[in-house]
């Protein structure tokens, strides 16, 4: 095999109460990408379609995560990246890591499969750090892994698979704003009290453990997020109106997508997530504020081959 073709996913990273440790992987949206593999050595990018980004590879997430495996396999060639972006850089949808996974996936498909995703996970994290300022792995896990996925350790890095309840579809709101993750993880707190400590691990093991049974009762009263949604909502506009109008109209829960704007909502069946769309849609339409939405089943493979 000379070349590939991949989609890499859009994820949901945090899922309300696991900041920086859960997240899950979705179907609808995703980037597409070509690698080829050249006689030339090294690591160029020669395409980039739907968004403006840097083709110098040291310089784009793609390229990053690219010469880290590329670095450690020492192939006696070299690998061309073609990247078709369909997710917004800054939407809260892990575009960064969709490009930083999609490219140690596909040279690892070229190299032979050498590497585990573990092993994928840790190269497409340098990419994921120059985009957000610090090494984190929430999103990236679900893009290689599929379904949900828990961040159990960052080193040694250690990554939890964890079932996906059939019936779960996520409903996603993206406005068309852009928040920097390293903007929205710099208005945090450094220190959080020990009463809302306690009730975010609580929900962190009552979600693992709704997920493993499909409660989707125990998911509903488990999505929530005491520590980071107070002060990340601030950034998003009628955050809260979407949130209640969602729980209104039958979801799960909502919360803020990765470090947003987009905010996802998990829905039990497919026509609940329309109906939740639909009175989301109704609401945003409102304001002064363009939107893209999206109904998704959770994608439980993660990036495939096309
Ligand atoms: N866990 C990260 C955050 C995801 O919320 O900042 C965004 O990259």
């Amino acid at each position: 095999m000379d070349h590939i073709k991949i989609f890499s996913p859009a994820t949901v990273a945090n899922v309300s109460c696991g900041f920086d440790v859960l997240g899950f992987c979705l179907d609808t949206i995703g980037d597409e990408m070509i690698i080829k593999k050249t006689v030339q050595k090294g690591i160029i990018i020669s395409k980039i379609e739907g968004y403006n980004l840097p083709f110098e590879v040291k310089k784009n997430v793609a390229g990053v995560s690219a010469l880290a495996i590329y670095n450690d396999a020492k192939p006696d060639f070299g690998f061309d990246i073609e990247i078709y972006k369909n997710i917004k850089p800054g939407s809260g949808v892990g575009s960064s890591s969709a490009s930083a996974a999609g490219s140690v996936f596909a040279i690892n498909e070229l190299l032979g499969r050498p590497y585990n995703k573990t092993q994928l996970t840790k190269f497409a994290m340098k990419g994921e750090a120059l985009a957000s300022n610090c090494e984190h792995a929430d999103n990236l896990a679900p893009a290689l892994f599929g379904g949900f996925t828990l961040v159990k350790n960052l080193s040694p890095l250690q990554i939890v698979q964890l079932p996906t309840p059939n019936e779960l579809f996520a409903v996603v709101i993206h406005p068309q704003i852009e928040i920097k993750t390293s903007e929205s993880r710099a208005i945090l707190p450094k220190e959080v009290s020990l009463n809302n400590a306690i009730t975010q691990w609580a929900n962190v093991g009552s979600l693992v453990h709704a997920l493993h049974t499909e409660d989707y009762k125990l998911i509903s009263e488990s999505l929530n997020d005491v520590i980071v949604e107070p002060h990340r909502s601030k950034l998003i506009p009628y955050f809260s109106d979407v949130k209640q109008t969602a729980i209104n109209s039958g979801a799960l829960g909502t919360g803020i997508s990765g470090s947003g704007p987009s905010i996802f909502s998990l829905c039990k069946g497919i026509d609940s997530a329309n109906k939740v769309m639909d009175a989301i849609k109704n609401l945003y339409s409102k304001t002064e504020i363009a939107f893209e939405m999206y109904v998704s089943k959770i994608n439980t493979e993660g990036i495939k081959i096309l």
